[in-house]
């Protein structure tokens, strides 16, 4: 994304560069702001608390100017709002004002914001406009504020997500769809985006629109976003994905086994890390949970001839990571989601079957051993008595 991994510190004075004709009307008013500090600090108010609140038009008759720009750092920022589009946003539409967003703005001179780099400059509108946007999304803004973005901007690092970096507060039509979502967050994880795009699920969101198949907020969250790499994140990964994959109704129509979970659960593997979670959900699991054979944002179909993990040596690579020493066939040791069958692991499949008949036939037959025995020993007895 355009400037923002790269933070400008250096303090500036600003640069305006836009149409002549208003150049001189604010060159009047802007001698009172002087150079920016860097710091957001309130101007001189230039009217009383009472004065009334300004008007859109008034905000307009100098931002709908056009190429009105203004130097932040080393980027650029447009000033100009365009008046019509405005109109036709969800917000336009529902009369929010300029005024009712930019509370703090009541005329020109505007308030000091940081002008020393482009994230500094978002991140004090951001703390300007905040409480507007949560006295009118109350839900929303409340859950953000948990949200590993907010987290991260309060340890200072202002690269991390604000509304308005995933809601354009005077365009946007709607919060981004299903299908848009993954741009959203591509702006800033443009990698982990692009690699999902390749997975099964990616490809099937953008190519089909498919609303089965998970995009980045179902797994992640929209604004309560929690940090994936804890330890409680990685013991859910099971039930995470078990949400769809154990779901018949989903399942059926791509001829997907729904048993996924459950094999997991009874295999060695599965099977300590569902005790584990009751045990000590605070500790880390070593074993495998489903992203460690699969991946995360780049699971593929298990048969893709290039990356699928029905091929033995693509998932050697898996097993290997935790079984250093694992060989070619080591694979063969675990039985994948399959239970047993005549096809499918025909070994343990008959040695099952045999105990199945086997112990059954043996302690069948003690039982009519000892029940014949009782009975005769009863009649021998009946026979004795009529002596
Ligand atoms: C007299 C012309 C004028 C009027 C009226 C005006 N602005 Fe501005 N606005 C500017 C100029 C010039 C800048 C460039 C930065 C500066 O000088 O503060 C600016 C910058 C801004 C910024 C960017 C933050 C900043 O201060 O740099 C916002 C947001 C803004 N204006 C919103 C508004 C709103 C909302 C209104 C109506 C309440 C409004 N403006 C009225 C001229 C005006
Ligand atoms: C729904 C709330 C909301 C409304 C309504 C709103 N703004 Fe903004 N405005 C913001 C936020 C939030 C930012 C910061 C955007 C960012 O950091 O990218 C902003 C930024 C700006 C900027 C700085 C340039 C930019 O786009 O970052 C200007 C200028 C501005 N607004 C003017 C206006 C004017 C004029 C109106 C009315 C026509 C208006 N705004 C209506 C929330 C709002
Ligand atoms: C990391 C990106 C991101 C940030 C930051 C973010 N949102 Fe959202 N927001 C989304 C996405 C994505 C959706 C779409 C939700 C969906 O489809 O379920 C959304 C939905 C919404 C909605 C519509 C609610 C609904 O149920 O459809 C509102 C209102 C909203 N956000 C407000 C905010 C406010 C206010 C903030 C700042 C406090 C904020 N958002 C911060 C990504 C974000
Ligand atoms: C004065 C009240 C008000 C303020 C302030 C306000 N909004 Fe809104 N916003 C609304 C209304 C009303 C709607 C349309 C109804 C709805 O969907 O909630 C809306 C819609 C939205 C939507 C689209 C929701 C959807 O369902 O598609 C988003 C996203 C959003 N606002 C974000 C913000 C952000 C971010 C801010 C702060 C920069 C903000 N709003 C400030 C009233 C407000
Ligand atoms: C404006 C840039 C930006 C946008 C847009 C954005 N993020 Fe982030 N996100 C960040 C930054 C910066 C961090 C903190 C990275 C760090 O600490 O290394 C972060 C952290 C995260 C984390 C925690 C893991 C980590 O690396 O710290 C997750 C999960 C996450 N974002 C998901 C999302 C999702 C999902 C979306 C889209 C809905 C999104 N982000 C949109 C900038 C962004
Ligand atoms: C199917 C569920 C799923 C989807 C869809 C998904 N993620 Fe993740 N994501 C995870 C899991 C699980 C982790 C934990 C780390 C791991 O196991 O690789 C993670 C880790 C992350 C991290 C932090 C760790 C890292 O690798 O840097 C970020 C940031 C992130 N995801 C962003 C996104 C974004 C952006 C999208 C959409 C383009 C997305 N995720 C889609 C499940 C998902
Ligand atoms: C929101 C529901 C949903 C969630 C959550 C989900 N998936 Fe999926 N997954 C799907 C759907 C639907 C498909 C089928 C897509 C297609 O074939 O077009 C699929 C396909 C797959 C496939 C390909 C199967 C094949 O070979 O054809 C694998 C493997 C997979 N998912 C693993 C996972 C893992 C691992 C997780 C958790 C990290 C997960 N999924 C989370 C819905 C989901
Ligand atoms: C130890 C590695 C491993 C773990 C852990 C694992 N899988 Fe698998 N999974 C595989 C392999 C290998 C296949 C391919 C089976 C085959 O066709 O031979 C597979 C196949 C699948 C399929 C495709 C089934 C079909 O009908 O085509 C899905 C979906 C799936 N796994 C989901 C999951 C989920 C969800 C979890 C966690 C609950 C999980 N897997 C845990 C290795 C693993
Ligand atoms: C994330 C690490 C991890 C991955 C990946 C992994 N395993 Fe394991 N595996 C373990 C741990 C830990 C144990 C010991 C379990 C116990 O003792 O409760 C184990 C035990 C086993 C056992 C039981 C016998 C033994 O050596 O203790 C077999 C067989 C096995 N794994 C096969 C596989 C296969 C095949 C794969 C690849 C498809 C695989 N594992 C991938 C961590 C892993």
């Amino acid at each position: 994304m355009r400037g923002l991994m790269q933070l400008n510190t250096r303090a500036r004075p600003h640069l305006l560069l836009w149409s002549v004709g208003l150049a001189l009307l604010v060159a009047a008013f802007a001698s009172f702001t002087g150079p920016s500090t860097g710091s957001v600090t309130a101007a001189p108010a230039p009217q009383t608390a009472s004065a009334p609140r300004p008007s859109d038009d008034e905000c307009l008759a100098c931002h709908s100017q056009p190429n009105m720009l203004l130097s932040v750092g080393e980027d650029k920022i447009l000033l100009t709002i365009d008046k019509a589009a405005f109109e036709e946003s969800v917000h336009g539409k529902e009369q929010v004002a300029c005024a009712d967003c930019h509370a703090d703005m009541d005329g020109f001179p505007h308030p000091d914001y940081a002008k020393d780099g482009l994230r500094e400059f978002n991140y004090s509108l951001y703390k300007a406009t905040q409480s507007a946007c949560q006295s009118c999304h109350e839900e929303e803004a409340s859950n953000a504020m948990s949200g590993v973005h907010e987290l991260t901007l309060e340890t200072g690092n202002h690269n991390a997500a604000m509304c308005a970096d995933c809601h354009n507060p005077h365009y946007a039509e709607s919060a981004a769809g299903r299908e848009e979502v993954p741009d959203v967050c591509a702006r800033c994880h443009s990698d982990i985006a692009a690699t999902y795009k390749e997975s099964v699920h990616g490809a099937a969101l953008l190519d089909e629109n498919n609303p089965d198949v998970p995009n980045c907020i179902i797994c992640h969250g929209n604004h309560n976003i929690t940090d994936p790499r804890t330890v409680e994140f990685r013991n859910n990964i099971p039930l995470l994905c078990a949400r769809c994959h154990t779901d018949a109704s989903i399942m059926d129509k791509y001829g997907i086994s729904t048993n996924v979970l459950n094999t997991y659960v009874a295999d060695y593997h599965g099977t300590t890390v569902t005790l584990f979670e009751q045990t000590s959900p605070e500790l880390p699991t070593n074993k495998p949970v489903c992203t460690d054979c699969h991946g995360t944002h780049d699971i593929s179909k298990t048969d893709n001839p290039q990356t699928g993990i029905a091929l033995k040596e693509n998932l050697l690579g898996k097993c290997q990571r935790c079984h250093p020493d694992a060989t070619a066939n080591f694979p063969d040791a675990w039985m994948s989601h399959y239970d047993a069958s005549p096809e499918k692991y025909p070994l343990v499949y008959y040695v099952n079957l045999f105990y199945k008949f086997f112990i059954p036939a043996v302690i069948g037959g003690m039982l009519v051993f000892v029940i014949t025995d009782i009975t005769r020993r009863a009649i021998n007895r009946g026979k004795g008595g009529a002596h």
